[in-house]
């Protein structure tokens, strides 16, 4: 009996120690900031790993499958998953990463892959009786504008907004989201992508302002973040990447992810003269 016992923990330990999950495939650990629609937030009428949706939860998803791995979503703050890489507490972070010079010289990042249209633009967002009170960069002058913590947007504002504009760094959008309807801040700077998805979700409340960030092209599509030094499962997850591509995946995912996030519908509605939803 007692070395029954024993070998049970014994094999329990070696499983707990390869990473395996109870399918017997190796676990593939992969972080997200469920903050960031349409490229992963959270679906509230589901529980467990499935209420994590959006384009990058499609495409972990495939990747995991293609290393006939078992996928492990992580949730955690944009800036923690860049630490759970660095760290190497998780194989890869799949969380709408721009590519960034930082971020290439301190992490192995995959080539791009394009989502749509989410960061071709980045944005700042408003009350809506604010709407045109920030034509240009200088309207920000003596303005709070939140953006999020270890974030594209937050170089952004630091590079293109005044220097007597107060930038406020956030950890979490969706809190943000709120704090900016509850006018704790001004304004938030956000991909054009996520701006859509919440003024399709709060029509009538919020604004993108006038004024644009100028965005270089090096940072329109996404990139994987991996520990760096990890490059077999980068060349890895490049294969990959390139085929899903070429089935066509990614338009499919986006499509998807802007439907649940409640973007595609909205977009699509048109009103009649009374200003009431047609058909
Ligand atoms: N693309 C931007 C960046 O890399 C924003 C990404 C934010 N992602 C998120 N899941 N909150 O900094």
């Amino acid at each position: 009996m007692k070395k029954i016992v024993s070998l049970i923990l014994i094999a329990c330990m070696i499983l707990s120690f390869a990473g395996c999950s109870s399918s017997g495939k190796e676990t593939l650990k992969v972080a997200i900031s469920p903050d960031f629609a349409p490229m992963e937030f959270v679906d509230t009428t589901k529980t467990g790993q499935d209420k994590y949706v959006g384009f990058d939860v499609s495409l972990a998803k495939f990747i995991a499958e293609e290393l006939g791995m078992e996928l492990e979503i992580m949730p955690m703050s944009f800036d923690a998953c860049q630490v759970a890489v660095q760290t190497g507490s998780v194989d890869m972070s799949i969380s709408g990463f721009s590519w960034t010079e930082d971020r290439a010289a301190n992490y192995n990042l995959s080539d791009y892959y394009y989502a749509g249209e989410n960061e071709t633009e980045q944005v700042i967002i408003t009350i809506a009786a604010n709407a045109d009170a920030y034509p240009t960069a200088e309207s920000f002058s003596g303005k709070k504008v939140a953006a999020q913590n270890a974030s594209l947007q937050l170089e952004l504002c630091k590079s293109q907004l005044p220097a007597d504009c107060e930038i406020v760094e956030v950890g979490d959008l969706t809190t943000a989201f709120l704090q900016l309807q509850n006018g704790d801040f001004d304004a938030l700077a956000v991909a054009k992508g996520q701006a859509d998805v919440f003024i399709a979700n709060n029509p009538g409340a919020i604004a993108i302002c006038g004024f644009e960030f100028e965005v270089d092209a090096a940072y329109e599509a996404n990139v994987i973040m991996l520990p760096k030094g990890a490059d077999e499962l980068t060349a890895k997850v490049n294969e990959i990447l390139a085929k899903a591509y070429a089935a066509g995946y990614y338009g499919e995912w986006y499509a998807e992810a802007l439907e649940l996030a409640g973007a595609e519908t909205s977009v699509d509605v048109s009103y009649d003269d009374d200003g009431n939803v047609a058909g």
